[in-house]
């Protein structure tokens, strides 16, 4: 079944750049570069510090701002933590949960879990990151995937799935150069998506846009767009490359126009 959904391209800057001046900087440079067009939606996740500032770059531009993660109670004697409420009211849409480097350094499944409880409470997008660690030949990455699943959208309420992201990240793709294949996508999204209608009913498949993740770069996007069937992609190290950034969107919006409806 082919997904048919306008393209969503995210880029994540992680622990970059480290002062405001080159945020503005970096931000202004994608937002002037920006195609002219409103098929797909381009979002941005800097370090939450630039965010107030971004925001005010952003107000009249097509790009949405996102937060790279979120606390699950809303305040509170929570030391370092962000809460859904404050990324609100300074403009943020979209967060990331679950990013592979967040669970490396120990966040857990169940914060994952009521981190999209509380995001499904709201109008802000969650985008949930999945993905393996490593491919062997057993197909045991599948059960990775499907754990991480399971347990993540286990209080996620069917009617909020339309704001419910799902980028595949796998972890030995990620920053490595090594994109995952455009067929090995294709599976992938297909596995995804039987898990879905485990869940929810088939009739929830359509509702949830799947993403791709990991090395992504302007040259590769058209096969995973066209034979991968991705509905866009969470951009890490080529977000902070104007120029490639703005390439992978432009070709998504080339590319994604064959498969997207609305
Ligand atoms: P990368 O990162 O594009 O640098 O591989 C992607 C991500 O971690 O979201």
């Amino acid at each position: 079944m082919s997904q048919q959904h306008t393209p969503l391209v995210v880029g994540n800057w992680k622990l970059n750049p480290t002062t405001l001046e080159a945020a503005k900087k970096l931000f202004l440079a994608v937002r002037t570069g920006l195609p002219r067009t409103t098929l797909t939606t381009v979002a941005i996740a800097p370090p939450l510090p630039f965010i107030t500032e971004l925001a005010r770059l952003s107000a009249r531009s097509r790009i949405q701002l996102g937060a790279q993660s979120v606390f699950p109670v809303n305040s509170g004697a929570h030391t370092g933590e962000v809460s859904l409420p404050m990324l609100e009211s300074v403009g943020i849409n979209m967060v990331i949960v679950g990013h592979s480097e967040r669970r490396a350094r120990g966040l857990t499944n169940e914060e994952i879990r009521d981190a999209l409880a509380t995001l499904s409470k709201s109008t802000v997008t969650s985008i949930l990151c999945v993905g393996e660690t490593k491919r062997d030949k057993e197909g045991h990455y599948y059960s990775v995937v499907e754990n991480q699943l399971r347990s993540a959208l286990a209080l996620v309420p069917k009617v909020k799935l339309n704001r419910l992201v799902i980028a595949y990240e796998p972890v030995w793709a990620i920053g490595s150069g090594k994109q995952a294949t455009p067929e090995d996508v294709y599976e992938m999204k297909l596995f995804i998506q039987k898990v879905i209608a485990q869940l929810f009913g088939r009739s929830a498949i359509p509702k949830v846009r799947i993403l791709y993740g990991g090395s992504v770069v302007a040259a590769g996007v058209e096969d995973l767009l066209t034979v991968g069937q991705m509905d866009g992609f969470l951009v890490g190290g080529a977000s902070l490359k104007p120029k490639e950034f703005i390439s992978i969107i432009n070709s998504t919006e080339k590319n994604g126009k064959k498969t997207a409806k609305n």
